[in-house]
């Protein structure tokens, strides 16, 4: 699989994660084309939403200054609105912005670094955790939506828990929720499985929570678009039946994500914004319409799972328990 997200000639390579699990690269030259890349969902998940927001600003700074480089780097922050790390990405980029396009270029390029290096981090402390919570032995993980290396620069949160545990052969199998409308976890996460060599079965979403409450799962890992000072956190929907599930289980639900997702300036979640997203996703499966043609739909990307269902949030830096 080449980089999620790259730098290349003075334009941005994106895997089009649209077109998963058939493998395309797109390449986009302008702001614009940036904003539409991330709002079909071309490039997704927080941490490479951070990235694509940072590399945006380094591709709006090479033809645009002051006034007019900070308007488009407010368009490109609220392209998509749950995610804290696309807004913190282009914050990092455009705050060299005073040191002329090649310091922008510079700041992007150093955040795909440390996000390659926050993974790894995330992944080897989410790893010992889970042998201190469960023993040594080889786990049966849940997870949902994608928190791998495609939702990332490299290696993944969730996933890369997941990684760093099948490294020690301490991996059993993952069960993978299908995450509708978009399908993240079949098209992408049983894709990275696949390539890893990890045994892997996908789920519809309305099973995960009985296959927990069945006894077949030990521990569930997720990743978080965006975490609230107080430990609540927010990510793909159909996260909270899981954390219900587990906490009812008497298992982990562990949320493994950089510090960058973590917002002190969001106080809880309900403070947070839930991206709603267009009806037809909901209502129109690979191309047929399934629904009587008025039937309406919500469609709330995201959902939030309250701190007190959250055994532990592993960033790079910590272990935080928020329920004490
Ligand atoms: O709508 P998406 O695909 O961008 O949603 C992604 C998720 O919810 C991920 O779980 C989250 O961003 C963590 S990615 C490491």
């Amino acid at each position: 699989m080449p980089p999620t997200i790259q730098w290349v000639d003075g334009r941005i390579a994106l895997v089009d994660q649209t077109a998963l699990p058939d493998l395309h690269v797109v390449t986009v030259g302008t702001v614009e084309e940036l904003i539409d890349a991330i709002r079909r969902l071309a490039v997704r998940g927080a941490p490479a939403l951070g990235a694509a927001g940072a590399l945006g600003v380094a591709l709006a700074a090479r033809t645009l200054a002051g006034y007019e480089l900070a308007a488009a780097a407010a368009k490109l922050a609220e392209a998509r609105p749950t995610a804290v790390n696309l807004a913190v990405g282009v914050r990092r980029a455009l705050a060299a912005a005073g040191s002329g396009p090649e310091a922008v270029l510079a700041a992007a390029r150093e955040m795909l670094a440390e996000d390659v290096a926050a993974c790894h981090a995330i992944g080897r402390r989410g790893a010992a955790l889970l042998g201190e919570l469960l023993g040594p032995g080889p786990l049966r993980l849940h997870t949902h939506c994608n928190a791998g290396a495609l939702a990332c620069v490299d290696w993944g949160t969730a996933l890369g828990v997941v990684r760093s545990l099948h490294e020690q052969g301490r991996v059993e199998y993952v069960v993978a929720d299908e995450t509708r409308p978009l399908l993240q976890g079949s098209r992408i996460t049983a894709v990275e499985l696949a390539e890893l060599g990890v045994p892997h079965r996908v789920v519809v979403d309305g099973a995960g929570p009985s296959i927990i409450a069945r006894g077949l799962v030990d521990a569930v890992v997720v990743g978080a678009d965006r975490i609230a000072a107080n430990g609540d956190v927010a990510n793909k929907i159909g996260t909270y039946p899981l954390a219900l599930a587990a906490a009812r289980a008497g298992i982990p639900f562990v949320v493994a994500a950089p510090e960058s997702t973590v917002d002190p300036g969001t106080p809880d979640g309900a403070a947070i914004e839930i991206e709603e997203r267009a009806a037809e996703e909901v209502l129109v499966i690979g191309g047929t319409r399934f629904t009587p043609p008025d039937t309406a739909a919500w469609n709330p990307a995201f959902d939030v799972t309250s701190a007190d269902l959250v055994t532990a949030i592993v960033t790079e830096n910590r272990v935080w328990r928020p329920r004490g």
